[in-house]
């Protein structure tokens, strides 16, 4: 379609096409010279109403090195702090012919309401717990480079996978490329039904950890956590901190992933997140070529392409 709402609705063959395009934007990444032309006159404006280091930065690099013209709307200084509505945001920019709209936001579900309003083609970069299909496809894409495939390996996703839609876009990517997706978390951070996603559940980390390929940790989002359980940190970290002890459990050659930010002590100790199996750097440069593969593959669909 003309958005990039989440991973669900792709097909094996489509995601697959963007992980293909991804790795020449890789190449292209590595060289001095670094600019397309697909999104040459274009104009994409990056709306996030939360925060965000990794991804409001790698669109707008991405966007840049397509040619387009990138805006970023600080929320924090909108018209929003004034009680703008979502809807009423979305139509005030949508009225100023962007082409590429990509879109954060807390709540499930506001990205595609959103993209039901404007002309434009919108990119969900995160809403609520329910989606972040352009970081499953950089997860993706770092695996495959890593591995040389998908199909077949173990991943176990790791902690807070109640508030992650981080969780949520890898288990449906990783399950429609022929992976063996667990989730391993505390009871209380785990969503109702999670098993209906296709997973296999663990709680312990001794358990779920054995034999996996791939460690993937999850941030502990306590600042979703008001009113509710919030563990504490020492007790989390004792449980379900990856160290270097609960990683001699999962597969010898097996490699730690992070979506980031990471709170080192908390869900991660830092001789994993900086140690010989981590691949979380490398996630950050595959985050730049996944968007630019994205925003690639939208342009192409954009009137007048
Ligand atoms: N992984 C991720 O989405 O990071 P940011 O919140 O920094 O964009």
């Amino acid at each position: 379609g003309r958005d990039l709402l989440g991973i669900e609705g792709l097909s094996a063959g489509e995601i697959l096409g963007l992980l293909d395009l991804a790795e020449e934007f890789v190449e292209l990444n590595r060289q001095i010279e670094k600019k397309r032309t697909t999104l040459r006159g274009r104009t994409q404006i990056n709306l996030f109403f939360e925060a965000s280091t990794r991804t409001q930065s790698s669109f707008e690099i991405a966007g840049k090195r397509l040619g387009a013209d990138v805006m970023n709307m600080s929320v924090a200084s909108s018209s929003v702090k004034k009680g703008e509505t979502l809807i009423d945001t979305a139509i005030t920019l949508n009225a100023m012919h962007p082409d590429i709209l990509v879109v954060r936001h807390h709540a499930s579900g506001a990205v595609a309401l959103l993209a039901r309003k404007v002309d434009c083609c919108v990119v969900n970069a995160g809403d609520g717990a329910h989606e972040h299909p352009t970081q499953a496809l950089l997860d993706a894409l770092t695996i495959r480079r890593n591995k040389g495939r998908i199909q077949g390996l173990t991943v176990a996703i790791c902690g807070d996978v109640l508030h992650s839609r981080v969780a949520r876009s890898n288990i449906l990517l990783l399950n429609a490329l022929g992976a063996k997706v667990r989730v391993v978390a505390p009871s209380t951070l785990l969503p109702a039904g999670v098993e209906s996603l296709g997973v296999e559940v663990f709680r312990t980390m001794e358990a779920g950890l054995e034999g996996a390929d791939i460690v993937m940790m999850l941030r502990l989002q306590r600042e979703r956590m008001a009113g509710s359980f919030i563990p504490s940190v020492k007790e989390y970290f004792h449980y379900f901190g990856l160290d270097e002890a609960k990683l001699r459990l999962a597969a010898p050659d097996a490699l730690v992933m992070h979506p980031g930010p990471m709170n080192r002590g908390v869900e991660i100790d830092s001789s994993v997140a900086d140690g010989a199996q981590s691949l979380i750097r490398e996630q950050v440069e595959m985050g730049v070529a996944v968007r630019m593969a994205v925003l690639d593959t939208l342009a192409r669909k954009l009137p007048n392409a």
